[in-house]
């Protein structure tokens, strides 16, 4: 019988993990490292991760939430991307200091500049705490009572465990849909200080044009240093704090990398849904990612338009576009790959095999159909949803209006100053009137509040619509904004817009989702637990949850279209065939010019050149930025920073033809802070395996 199961699974579906997908929790790591040594690494599960001594997780820290970072020197220094750190090195830019243009240095400790409101995390461990979780909780009870349960419990370990050492920080997350509950206990420092940042010609040369796209010549990394108390504790900013001793640092191979390589990443990838329904799918791939690509596309040309015309314009909106086109370059490959994978059909099978074996089960057996049901009343909701916020919120001017309005006068004085300083009006105007058009194209009746109708009644054009909202308020004009009265600054027609479309999705749309979204996250806990049960042979690895991971493959190129393979690193010589003194995501610094001109490459030359990027099929995900690379031996030999466009379905569906990680080569970071930056006093607290 179960011989003939296996048979049958193999013949209907493909659901055998393929060879290099996954991202393992380190805690279990023990579970996979059998494979991993078959492929290459060295090392053992305790090198990885280890509660009893010193191992490769105690040099890897969140950064700011959002990122990965790695320690590489026993001073704690630590290299995240240059696009991580890009907020802090803004904010420390003036005109006479511009750390975005020119890069930043700290020739000394005392030049290291701290950054309020950064903080990095170290995970203490991590513990599989289920049966604390789920104490009490008996089959058939309501799901409230249960939740109630839960939250008590997970409150209790929480609070127990961030009394056991300074500067702890605890979360339990579920795992597998709530199947599993494990805490991730953090140690937190906040006193963390920009140390190096290449200039954005290189640290983000290529700039959108080349993002998630391989082949890539960008220099994405910045230096920060983490500082401690005199006992080596977490405290706040201090003149007395000194460098942080880690437990454990990276040491730095410049050994080389080729094809066929292990590489390792370890890092906090955010978010991934392998294990949804066909449903679930067919909406992103279908719906969901071409009407936000089309908004998107909307502004960017709107952006680009007026960009093109003033020098001022480009760098007031430099940062937006980028944040923008980044989801909106993404979609498109994601939407692409799952096209071309046929994710839809495949899982729809996958779905029938599972509905065939579940039959008689009264635990699984109505489960698909249930979810189903959902999916089919959120559809239109998802819809309406993804145009408030994608073409509604759009308008600059509305979301600021509304922000402004709730906020107390000291808020207010900052949130004008940063709005202000990077606002174009003729550009949101121009959205407005594209968002507006879209919206009364797309979005259906019972979905449009009926200021909207107004609106339109009384205008008869977006355009015309916009002319008067846009020559009415007081929030798109500084002075006339700190002119106006409090009266005026409440009954803004700005102000209307973003209260009565908020009002309404409040009201009519973001119930419903909530809803059946709760039902419907119960109804994966049970779905997750039976594909669990259905196919035995495969290895789960939990949904990316921005929690510690640790994901294996190796160095390999790839076949992006007929006839074209892409080999799997790049060099110094890409980015002077793309250096462009006209372009301004390819006009390199220089003095990087006067380096090629001159080679001189140190000891960082390799065959004539210096690497610069590579790729390999570890699978990862936004999070993943600066998360360390490492060979089989566990030095560092890259930092991750981006995947290959014709891979960035992997969120959903993992393809191991094209699904790539893109990597910084350590050794082209090595090469900008000693030949560029003139930096070499950092190298020398590094530790370098020749
Ligand atoms: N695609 C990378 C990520 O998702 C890099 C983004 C920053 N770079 C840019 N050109 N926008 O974060
Ligand atoms: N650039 C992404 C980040 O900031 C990583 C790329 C990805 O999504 O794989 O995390």
């Amino acid at each position: 019988m179960r011989k003939y199961l296996s048979l049958f699974l193999a013949a209907v579906v493909s659901t055998q993990l393929f060879a290099d997908e996954g991202m393992w929790l380190p805690s279990r790591i023990y579970e996979r490292i059998a494979d991993m040594q078959d492929k290459g690494f060295r090392l053992t599960a305790e090198d990885l991760y280890s509660v009893n001594q010193a191992s490769l997780k105690d040099g890897i820290v969140h950064f700011g939430g959002g990122c990965t970072g790695e320690l590489i020197s026993p001073d704690g220094l630590l290299i995240t991307n240059h696009h991580c750190g890009y907020g802090q090195i803004q904010a420390h830019s003036s005109v006479e200091h511009d750390y975005l243009t020119n890069g930043f240095w700290a020739m000394t400790r005392d030049q290291e500049l701290p950054n309020p409101g950064l903080t990095v995390s170290f995970l203490v461990r991590m513990d599989d705490v289920t049966s604390q979780v789920l104490k009490g909780c008996k089959q058939g009870m309501s799901e409230s009572d249960r939740s109630e349960i839960i939250k008590k419990n997970t409150d209790a370990i929480v609070e127990k465990a961030e009394t056991e050492g300074i500067g702890y920080k605890a979360k339990v997350s579920p795992l597998y849909y709530g199947n599993q509950y494990f805490l991730f206990l953090y140690q937190v420092f906040s006193d963390v200080r920009l140390v190096g940042a290449p200039p954005s010609s290189i640290g983000k040369f290529g700039g959108d044009t080349d993002n998630w796209m391989w082949p890539r010549h960008t220099g994405d990394f910045s230096l920060f240093r983490i500082y401690a108390d005199k006992d080596n504790n977490p405290a706040p900013y201090s003149e007395d704090n000194v460098p942080y001793k880690p437990k454990k640092f990276f040491s730095i191979s410049v050994k080389g990398i080729e094809e066929g390589d292990f590489t390792l990443v370890y890092g906090f990838p955010g978010r991934t849904q392998e294990y949804i329904l066909s449903d679930a799918v067919d909406y992103i791939a279908n719906v969901s990612n071409p009407h936000k690509i089309a908004l998107r596309t909307m502004r960017l040309d709107n952006q680009k338009a007026e960009m093109e015309k003033s020098p001022e314009v480009r760098i007031k909106y430099a940062s937006k576009n980028a944040s923008v086109a980044n989801s909106w370059k993404k979609w498109q490959g994601e939407m692409k790959g799952i096209l071309k994978m046929n994710t839809v059909a495949e899982k729809q099978k996958y779905e029938k095999a599972f509905t065939e074996w579940a039959k008689g089960n009264a635990e699984y057996e109505t489960v698909i159909p249930e979810m189903k049901k959902i999916y089919g009343v959120l559809a239109e909701y998802n819809f309406a949803e993804d145009y408030h916020k994608e073409a509604v919120m759009a308008v600059e001017a509305a979301s600021f209006a509304g922000r402004y309005v709730k906020s107390d006068a000291g808020a207010r004085e900052s949130l004008a100053k940063s709005f202000f300083k990077n606002y174009h009006m003729p550009i949101d105007k121009n959205i407005f009137v594209d968002m507006m058009t879209a919206y009364s194209n797309n979005v259906p009746e019972k979905f449009r509040p009926e200021y909207f109708n107004v609106q339109m009644e009384k205008y008869g054009t977006p355009e015309k619509w916009a002319d008067a909202i846009f020559s009415s308020t007081v929030y798109t004009d500084k002075d006339r904004l700190s002119a106006a009265t409090e009266e005026q600054l409440a009954e803004d027609p700005f102000v209307e817009y973003y209260n009565s479309f908020n009002d309404f999705y409040n009201r009519e749309i973001k119930p419903v989702i909530a809803e059946n979204s709760a039902r419907l996250s119960l109804l994966y806990r049970t779905y997750m637990k039976g594909q669990m049960e259905f196919d035995r042979e495969k290895a789960f690895y939990p949904d990316a949850n921005s929690t510690l991971r640790i994901a294996y493959g190796h160095v390999k190129g790839y076949k992006p279209a007929d006839a074209v393979y892409y080999k799997p690193s790049s060099t110094l010589e890409g980015i002077m065939q793309k250096d462009n003194p006209d372009i301004y995501d390819y006009n390199i610094p220089q003095v990087l010019r006067d380096v090629y001109a001159k080679k001189d490459y140190g000891r960082w030359e390799v065959n004539g050149t210096v690497p610069v990027c590579f790729i390999a099929t570890n699978h990862t995900s936004g999070g993943n930025s600066g998360s360390p690379v490492i060979d089989a031996e566990g030095n560092l030999i890259g930092v991750n920073f981006d995947r290959v466009w014709e891979g960035t379905m992997s969120d959903i569906v993992f393809d191991p033809d094209v699904c790539r990680n893109i990597a910084l080569d350590i050794r082209y970071a090595l090469f900008v802070i000693d030949k560029v930056a003139g930096a070499s006093h950092l190298i020398d607290e590094m530790v370098i395996v020749e």
